[in-house]
């Protein structure tokens, strides 16, 4: 019995043994990526692509993460991300807001969110309020379809968002200066 939960303990670390502590979804979507590429070094792009739709934008920890996948080291991921200028690094507002776009979130609603952010903050995805407190973004799925729409604040994904709440937050971010 004590060999059978061992052996099940091993095989479920086997299955995936990149798994992120976090458990945060968006890292599954990253992991499917790489083995659909059977982990080769040259779909490196492939994945930041990947990991620029899921996360909005590539953290330290998601390059860290994609490094250690990919068997890379990480000086190279960071070059390969910092060069081409499809990929955003970090942003730099103080709290980040990532809206999903992605097709489920859209249709409930994740489009009328960036217009309202819009509207009362005058930034888009990609930029950040003039003093430096909220940056927002915009990601393609964030594997959180049956929540939608779905915004991440400061890496906590938060389940159906409507433009109302979300501009109420981030005016609280505001506040907190
Ligand atoms: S479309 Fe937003 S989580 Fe999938």
């Amino acid at each position: 019995m004590q060999t059978k939960e061992v052996k099940s303990e091993a095989a479920k670390a086997k299955k995936s043994p990149s798994d992120h502590p976090s458990g945060d979804k968006r890292f599954k979507v990253l992991d499917m990526t790489m083995k659909r590429n059977q982990y080769r070094q040259d779909a490196l792009i492939e994945v930041l692509h990947k990991a620029q739709e899921a996360f909005g934008y590539l953290e330290e920890d998601v390059l860290l993460y994609v490094a250690r996948g990919l068997k890379l080291p990480l000086s190279r991921v960071y070059g390969v991300a910092t060069f081409y200028h499809l990929f955003t690094l970090k942003p730099s507002g103080a709290h980040t807001c990532v809206v999903c776009l992605g097709t489920a979130c859209y249709v409930k609603g994740g489009g009328e969110i960036v217009k309202e952010i819009e509207q009362k903050f005058g930034i888009r995805p990609g930029e950040t309020t003039p003093d430096g407190q909220v940056s927002v973004m915009a990601a393609r799925c964030i594997g959180a379809c049956g929540i939608a729409p779905a915004v991440v604040f400061d890496g906590t994904v938060a389940s159906k968002q409507t433009p109302e709440v979300v501009v109420n937050r981030l005016a609280q971010y505001q506040k907190t200066e």
